[in-house]
């Protein structure tokens, strides 16, 4: 097969990437959508500002994240759990913007997942150094729904395993505006993020926010 090149005769990026059979990279995807995100993210953290919460087993975790929609991604001592209270504001978490809403719902509709409803927005926050470690996203009452994820600003490098936390990962490098989506037979793949590089983002400097979309209620 020929290879594409770009204006600079490097190799053009497919703007899609198969992880697996319902699991996908949609490189570039949120690109229209983030004139409108991104100045709503700061709304939304003046509301419900970003923390480290602790995990059950005590450790403090190097990510910093808020929620929006009407249920919010906690963890303390006790566990993991989805709260329609902010526990730092004793507040509902903001709401979901209408523009947050319809990026997760086209960018599951151009992975295949046809009507997908969010109640939940995780809002993360990386500086350089941080990382996540691998996990899998089961918080969640139903897995019919896939996870859609959005990336802005510093690069990253994303982790894409099995359904065991040993099974082998792939490594996804992860840029400003790109969405992963994972659903279906691939809903339970742990997956987490390398320490982050300091390479400042035009729009966003020393930082990458990433959205988590899930339908948790
Ligand atoms: C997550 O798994 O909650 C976030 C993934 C990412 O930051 O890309
Ligand atoms: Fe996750």
């Amino acid at each position: 097969m020929m290879e594409t090149l770009d204006l600079f005769g490097l190799p053009a990026q497919d703007p899609r990437q198969d992880l697996g059979p319902a699991a996908v990279v949609l490189r570039g995807f949120a690109l229209p959508y983030v004139e409108e995100v991104v100045p709503a993210i700061d709304v939304i953290a003046a509301r419900s500002p970003f923390r480290h919460m602790v995990t059950p087993g005590g450790f403090t975790m190097s990510v910093a994240l808020t929620n929006c929609g009407e249920l919010g991604w906690a963890s303390d001592r006790r566990g993991y759990r989805y709260t329609r209270i902010d526990p730092s504001t004793n507040e509902p978490w903001p709401s979901m913007p209408e523009s947050f809403s319809r990026l997760a719902y086209e960018a599951a509709k151009a992975a295949g997942f046809e009507n997908f409803r969010p109640d939940a927005c995780l809002i993360n926050r990386y500086l350089p150094g941080t990382r996540l470690s691998l996990h899998q996203d089961k918080n969640e009452r139903d897995y019919a729904a896939p996870i859609v994820s959005v990336s802005l600003g510093m690069r990253a490098t994303f982790l894409f395993g099995g359904e065991e936390r040993s099974d082998p990962t792939t490594k996804v490098p992860l840029q400003h505006g790109d969405v992963v989506v994972w659903g279906g037979e691939d809903r339970l793949r742990y997956h987490g993020v390398m320490p982050l590089k300091d390479e400042p983002h035009p729009l966003l400097g020393s930082q990458r926010i990433n959205f988590t979309f899930r339908k948790a209620g």
